[in-house]
């Protein structure tokens, strides 16, 4: 039992040794004591990072939902799986216990069925963060649809590519959302997506904010009504290990986002497992990650790890700021919070109203806090650990991927000694290593490179959505029989690992991950635009912004600049959402190219973070004349 929850660094030493030294007995153990199955596997684990191919648990069957939910009915049916916390302070939060699960994911999952849904279809699931939301994911699980969850901030273009990509037969959404002092009209999103969706036969809709919205008919229909009229009771699909569970979109460097197919008994038992020794999660804590369950954080650390751990999971549907900035330590203390998980970006917009607002709450539940999502500066990590942990609180940065499932690189609270900004140890069962640019793999300690993962582990993403290729391209190809994470890092002198920061054309927004192709292929819709190029520079708050380098097709341009500068966020937020606006728009005459024409924007990203003294050899280049101009007239 020991190896399930771990409690000092001896034992966290001697877990990590037994799970590298003897991996399929390692994840064998955890699986076999900790979840139950319909049929056990006939195989641990086959792989192949050459093709690349990965399973683990072949031939076992399951259902994830029987896991997370069925089998605490008996111990925890009146405990509170789910507690929302909506948006509006006012409104109650609602308590959702394990049975009331249970009988509103089978109802769901009846109507789901009854709309022609059966295994293995795409269902697209574009909600707020509401009850319905993780309901829906869970409906999916039950009858082994695959759910494709789309964050609800993504706009009708980006929704269509991602229903497209994956053929969704279905959309799940609300007729619109609370976001702070706003509302928006998630249906009316919807209705544009779909005119170019024509695979959508019907659409379900969960009454939110009661706005008054069109309905098609024949596609259309309110949810509610059809989950009273279905039986509480729906039988569990029995699933092999490997069926996919769910399609989630992460933004490549180049072209259309790329769908992760995670499967399902590794990413239930790595999820599970990851949960209970990351947050060390006690029976009756309660744990709140405050990401979307549009992301991949919000996936695993709401939804599928604590429940199957049987915790409590807070659900919050508002935002940091409404009514007020005071709103996360109002919400940790009314319901007593005893993890929290949230995103630098979110401590560091809180961290600039002072300390006036965290002081008046009482934060003495406390017991771990969690970072996510992107590299946590040192001012940031000591006033998360000062103002919100009160130095008792270990603060866990936990370092992973959409691909990877699960939490890869963390402190354990208690057990592992922290260190700003550090990543620290791998996880139990995580083989990480660092690469030099040649491909030769850097031993020892106080080193400095790409980040690999050597091995595999239970829940690493298996494909792309019908692209095996770019999947094999992306990940497998840089560095031979090794998965490449995009990711920097250095090992410290005592093995500590710091994430540096994505080495590809990834940029990291606010914690969202954006790729730059994307963002130019918007703008470069625009009519007066002949060619762009995105860079990120620092920014307080956000971690990192967006500059773009834009240049017209007649520089000359009659019209004024900024007023072409909104219609370029404006066409930014049609294609991809608000979260990709860009923070600066340079014009310029020209963009530094090499002779092959390759846009270089290793040069512009070092011009927008003021780095001009430190551009490298610009004279090899095509025009090597419009790196001056850039420089003279940098925002
Ligand atoms: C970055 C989020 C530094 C990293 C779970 C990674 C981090 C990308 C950390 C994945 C961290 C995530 N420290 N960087 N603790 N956590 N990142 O797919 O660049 O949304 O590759 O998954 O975020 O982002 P994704």
């Amino acid at each position: 039992m020991s190896n399930y929850h771990i409690k000092h660094l001896e034992e966290y030493y001697q877990v990590y040794r037994k799970s590298i030294r003897e991996p399929e007995n390692f994840w064998e153990e955890i699986a076999e004591e900790h979840f139950i199955w319909r049929k056990k596997w006939d195989k641990v684990l086959e792989w192949d990072f050459k093709k690349p191919e990965v399973k683990w648990f072949q031939g076992a069957k399951l259902n994830i939902t029987e896991n997370c939910i069925d089998r605490h009915l008996a111990t925890r049916g009146d405990k509170t799986a789910i507690l929302f916390e909506p948006n509006n302070p006012d409104e109650a939060a609602e308590h959702i216990t394990y049975l009331q699960l249970s009988e509103r994911v089978n109802q769901f999952a009846n109507v789901l069925k009854d709309h022609g849904i059966k295994k293995g279809d795409r269902v697209c699931i574009y909600v707020p963060m509401i009850p319905e939301l993780a309901i829906a994911t869970l409906a999916c699980a039950r009858i082994g649809a695959i759910h494709s969850v789309v964050f609800a901030g993504f706009s009708s273009t980006a929704l269509s590519t991602r229903i497209n990509d994956s053929d969704c037969k279905m959309v799940i959404t609300s007729d619109g959302s609370y976001r702070g002092a706003k509302t928006i009209d998630l249906k009316g999103i919807v209705d544009e997506a779909l005119e170019s969706c024509p695979g959508v036969e019907n659409v379900l809709v969960a009454k939110r904010i009661n706005s008054d919205i069109d309905m098609k008919q024949g596609r259309d229909k309110w949810l509610q009504p059809l989950l009273d009229a279905a039986s509480t009771k729906c039988e569990a699909e029995v699933m092999d290990a490997e069926d996919p569970l769910f399609i989630l979109y992460t933004s490549g460097s180049t072209g259309l986002p790329k769908g992760m197919v995670h499967t399902t008994a590794g990413y239930m038992v790595y999820t599970a497992y990851t949960f209970k020794n990351a947050f060390q999660y006690k029976e009756n804590d309660v744990y709140w990650c405050t990401a979307d369950i549009g992301w991949i954080t919000g996936h695993s650390y709401i939804v599928y790890g604590p429940l199957a751990n049987g915790a409590t999971t807070v659900l919050f549907e508002g935002v940091p700021s409404y009514p007020d900035f005071g709103r996360f330590w109002n919400i940790i203390e009314k319901h007593k919070v005893n993890q929290f998980y949230t995103a630098p970006t979110a401590i560091r917009a809180l961290a600039k109203q002072g300390t006036g607002l965290v002081d008046i709450y009482d934060l003495s539940s406390l017991k771990v806090l969690g970072s996510v999502g992107e590299p946590i500066n040192e001012e940031a990590w000591h006033w998360y650990n000062d103002n919100v942990g009160k130095k008792k609180s270990p603060i866990i940065d936990t370092w992973w991927q959409t691909e990877t499932g699960g939490i890869m690189i963390t402190p354990i609270p208690y057990v592992t000694p922290t260190k700003p900004t550090y990543a620290t140890l791998p996880f139990i069962g995580i083989q990480p290593v660092l690469m030099d640019e040649n491909g030769e793999e850097l031993k020892g300690n106080q080193v400095d490179g790409r980040l690999c993962i050597k091995f595999p582990w239970p829940s690493i993403a298996r494909t792309i959505w019908g692209n095996h290729e770019r999947y094999k391209e992306t990940y497998f190809s840089a560095y031979k029989n090794m998965y490449f994470t995009g990711d920097g890092a250095l090992r410290d002198e005592v093995g500590y690992y710091r994430i540096t920061g994505r080495v590809d054309d990834v940029i990291i927004v606010s914690g969202h991950n954006l790729g730059t192709a994307p963002i130019e292929d918007a703008i470069n819709e625009h009519p007066a635009v002949a060619e762009s190029a995105i860079v990120g520079f620092p920014h307080d708050i956000k971690g990192s912004a967006l500059y773009g380098y834009v240049t017209l097709k007649d520089f000359g341009e009659t019209r004024v600049h900024d007023n072409l500068r909104r219609e370029i966020n404006q066409i930014i937020t049609e294609h991809i959402g608000p979260i990709a606006k860009l923070d600066k728009i340079q014009f310029s005459e020209g963009l530094p190219k090499t002779r092959s024409g390759k846009i270089m924007r290793r040069i512009l990203r070092k011009i927008s973070c003021n780095e001009m003294d430190n551009l490298g050899d610009t004279s090899t280049l095509l025009n090597p004349e419009v790196v001056q101009s850039i420089i003279d007239n940098r925002l």
